[in-house]
């Protein structure tokens, strides 16, 4: 029986404007902005041959060479609920590898760099299935958008450099249903963003995102926050069109603290930062003072610290980290990490 076979690398990638509250099938309630990582990725190898007569879809996932049922089941869920925009999946028995280069729960959106590889290897088994020419922009345009479908914050991992997901009347084709690639929006200055991600805690998060989106639906603050995500987009392109570091700072820091703002004052509510993040949030606006390096933070809803940083100053950032950071770091774990091109076939 032929099998056929794909493999794609796929980046994570962070937030710089948050997507926190979304309505019906993955429309977020306001348009979010993110910066695609390089060191931080999935690879997933998938292959798969016709199923003949066998019911439902047969379906094996491997996370590092061991069997995942977690993961699998929810592969599964996802695979039906796309069956509509790819009815081949229903027809064939699915083998999917996976590994990441960072670890598990270290504040890094595994889901976003995991389904968009995923996806990517779909698209392609599908176009040799078709034999149909897609050229590259609806390529990337329909993995974006059945990213999305997976996870919100996936869709945006398609594209390298930074990426816009959302509609808002500061950018033409912007829309809700896939990102687009912004890295054209952005000043040379944005050009070679790092990202340090620094490890204060590698447990598990008490809360999934699907839960943590849910809790907006009646937050007292959310209607102000989405008009607040907007503003401070349209500040954040602003600034980075003229390559202002200062705007950028200010506006990536508001965002983080935002984020955990509407977790902390949510019913039930939730403290997501540990006394480390704080620790470090003080140290890096402190060694921004003295030393003039527009270096600033970021979180998921986690509490780990993504640093970010210009790449004209890495060795003054390394040193600051491995002097002052690292000893609030778990196992002083940090990932050196930076904005990457997106994803690469295998
Ligand atoms: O993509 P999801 O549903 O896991 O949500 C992601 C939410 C944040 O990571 C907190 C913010 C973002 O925009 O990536």
């Amino acid at each position: 029986m032929q099998k056929l076979k794909a493999a794609w690398r796929s980046p994570s990638n962070i937030a710089l404007i948050k997507y926190w509250g979304k309505k019906g099938m993955q429309v977020p309630a306001n348009p979010s902005f993110s910066m695609t990582l390089r060191n931080s990725f999935t690879e997933t190898f998938v292959t798969c041959h016709h199923k003949g007569d066998r019911h439902g879809i047969p379906l094996e996932f491997l996370f590092d060479g061991n069997k995942e049922d977690i993961f699998e089941k929810k592969i599964a869920e996802y695979f039906l609920g796309i069956t509509g925009h790819l009815p081949f999946i229903d027809t064939m028995a699915w083998h999917i590898q996976s590994s990441n280069t960072f670890p598990h729960s270290s504040g890094i959106a595994s889901s976003a760099s995991g389904i968009s590889a995923l996806v990517l290897c779909l698209l392609t088994i599908e176009n040799e299935l078709t034999g149909k020419f897609t050229d590259q922009d609806e390529f990337f345009k329909r993995a974006s958008f059945l990213s999305r479908l997976g996870s919100g914050s996936a869709c945006r991992s398609v594209y390298g450099g930074f990426a816009l997901w959302g509609k808002t009347a500061l950018v033409n084709d912007a829309t809700n249903e896939m990102a687009i690639p912004a890295m054209h929006l952005v000043h040379e200055n944005f050009q070679d963003v790092k990202n340090a991600i620094l490890i204060v805690s590698s447990h598990k998060k008490p809360i999934s995102s699907r839960t943590g989106h849910g809790l907006m639906t009646n937050h007292s603050f959310a209607s102000r926050r989405y008009l607040q995500a907007e503003k401070n987009l349209e500040s954040l392109l602003a600034g980075m069109k003229e390559g202002d570091w200062d705007v950028f700072v200010r506006i990536v820091e508001t965002e983080a603290l935002s984020l955990h703002a509407m977790m902390m004052t949510s019913e039930p509510s939730y403290i997501l930062m540990e006394p480390n993040t704080l620790n470090i949030i003080d140290k890096i606006r402190k060694f921004r003072k003295d030393s003039g390096i527009p270096a600033c933070f970021t979180l998921d809803a986690g509490p780990n610290i993504h640093l970010l940083y210009p790449g004209s100053s890495y060795g003054e950032v390394r040193e600051f980290i491995t002097q002052e950071l690292l000893v609030s770091c778990e196992r002083n774990q940090w990932i050196d990490d930076g904005i990457g091109e997106g994803p690469v076939s295998l």
